[in-house]
């Protein structure tokens, strides 16, 4: 059948509803996040049954069409961006959108991968539990695109990665096959884990279709204190104290440089600094509790005194209200939008063990100040390791020029660094297309074949997101 032919019967199979035509709407699709690649796809589609998912794969596997599966598009790494205005289309999973099941018994959730993030927190709200995912994109990006691509954010620290929070999963494969494993069985040693797979994956192995998730206690008590710390030095020591002082109480830790709070302050409306005056490092930290007595805030308040004695803590805050809790996360979650507004960031996920994040940050000053001018915005995950070591145009410069002219050095340089400490170049955003290099350059060898060898065997025509992470083909 020639190819306009195969294009119309994928058409057919969603319906005029599932094709996404109007010029305005499908540029929405063909560009990514960040803007840093501009797409081209013969199709856009938006099935919304599993069954349309498999017809579509089925016949994309026969005529060698490559399939770009597209959550969210919120993904830091042009992974959901198709790249062939023939031979490509974009299958969106907006339309797969329902929470099939809550059990509170078994404490999980069994939803359509299509679900926003917010959408299945909300669900689990109102189930009187807690779905613990949570990151500044979470009113847009999708379940399956977390689970794609193993999301990190707010609290990985008591709650794990996406992947730790899944407990079944439905899959179309390349071939249009289903894999259905949604039994949400805590325990089940039988073979390979084969549904790991596809977590991490971001969409070169198959379509996440369906996800069976851990629900969690919901909290009741919340403490969180916004600090300024001494150094970064003293942020990874008082992480240690929160954590032996508070066992699985501490919900979250992260790092917040003075350089990111003030652009937060210059460029995001309504942002108002939470101490009198400025400082050079700060810790946002948050301990939550399902107990109502669980006496949180005397815990917090001895850590803080502890950590002032030492020297640790220099000045601090702790919210007394549920908005002045969320006018501290404003802060940190608006720094990607703050940097935005500043002319864009050469962004980096970089993450090494915590007790080298110190010598990390120091050498990485070293090393990069005398590569090329620029201006820092780190902040991060101190809890799980995790640094965005982010870098800006020096004040007044062009950011696309930056970032295609010196940032490319730079970045390398950030990325190096974090390798040859023993840490990774990507910690939570995954590889897509942008960091694909530096997934061969940094990656082990016998790693790099084990993953062309799981490619090869489920994908064996590379249909699947072309050119993404490996390829095959
Ligand atoms: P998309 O961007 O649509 O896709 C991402 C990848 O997954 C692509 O390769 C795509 O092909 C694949 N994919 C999507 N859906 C499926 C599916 N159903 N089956 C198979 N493959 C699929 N990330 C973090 O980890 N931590 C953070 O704290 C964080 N904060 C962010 C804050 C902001 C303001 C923004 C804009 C982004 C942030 N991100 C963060 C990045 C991003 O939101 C995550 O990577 C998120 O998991 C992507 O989900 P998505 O639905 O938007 O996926
Ligand atoms: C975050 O932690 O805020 C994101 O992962 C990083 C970003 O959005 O730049
Ligand atoms: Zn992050």
């Amino acid at each position: 059948m020639e190819r306009q032919g195969v294009l119309q019967q994928l058409s057919e199979l969603v319906g005029a509803a599932g094709v996404v035509a109007d010029p305005v709407a499908r540029q929405a699709h063909l560009v990514d996040e960040r803007q840093l690649y501009q797409g081209q796809a013969a199709l856009i589609l938006r099935p919304d049954r599993v069954e349309q998912v498999a017809g579509i794969l089925a016949l994309c596997h026969e005529h060698r069409i490559g399939v770009v599966p597209q959550g969210g598009n919120t993904g830091y790494c042009g992974g959901a961006t198709p790249f062939d205005s023939d031979n490509q289309i974009v299958i969106c999973l907006d339309r797969l959108n329902r929470v099939r099941q809550i059990d509170p018994v078994s404490f999980t959730m069994t939803v359509d991968a299509g679900l926003v993030l917010a959408k299945a927190q909300d669900a689990a709200a109102d189930a009187g539990l807690l779905f613990p995912l949570s990151m500044g994109s979470e009113g847009s990006c999708q379940i399956g695109g977390n689970l794609s691509t193993n999301a990190g954010g707010l609290a990985v620290l008591r709650y794990g990665t996406a992947r730790e929070l899944v407990l079944g999963l439905e899959v179309v494969l390349a071939d249009g096959r289903i894999l259905s494993e949604l039994k949400g069985l805590r325990k089940d040693n039988t073979g390979y884990p084969v549904t790991q797979l596809f977590m991490g994956a971001e969409g070169t192995l198959g379509i996440i279709t369906g996800a069976v998730l851990k629900l969690f206690p919901a909290p009741i008590a919340i403490e969180t204190a916004w600090l300024a710390v001494a150094d970064i030095d003293a942020a990874c020591k008082l992480l240690g104290l929160a954590r032996q002082a508070s066992g699985d109480a501490l919900t979250s830790f992260e790092y917040v440089s003075g350089a990111s709070a003030a652009l937060v302050l210059k460029h995001i409306d309504g942002a108002r600094a939470p101490l009198d005056e400025p400082y050079e490092h700060y810790v946002l930290l948050e301990f939550t509790s399902p107990d109502a007595h669980s006496g949180l805030r005397q815990g917090l308040e001895r850590v803080l005194a502890e950590g002032m004695d030492k020297g640790w803590v220099l000045d601090g805050v702790l919210a007394e209200s549920g908005p002045q809790r969320d006018a501290l996360w404003r802060i940190r979650e608006s720094i990607p939008e703050a940097e935005k507004h500043a002319g864009g960031a050469v962004k980096h996920d970089v993450s090494v063990a915590i007790a080298a994040i110190p010598e990390f940050t120091a050498r990485a000053a070293a090393e990069l100040g005398p590569l090329a001018p620029h201006r820092l915005s780190m902040y991060g995950h101190v809890g799980d390791g995790n640094l965005h070591y982010n870098l800006l145009a020096p004040a007044g410069e062009d950011g696309a020029v930056f970032k295609a002219g010196p940032g490319v050095e730079l970045s390398h340089g950030v990325h190096s660094l974090a390798v040859s400490m023993g840490g990774s170049f990507s910690a939570e955003h995954g590889v897509g297309i942008l960091k694909a290099p530096d997934l061969l350059a940094y990656k082990s060898p016998v790693a790099l074949d084990i993953m062309k060898m799981v490619k090869q065997v489920l994908d064996p025509h590379g249909i699947m997101n072309p050119g993404k992470i490996v390829t095959n083909v």
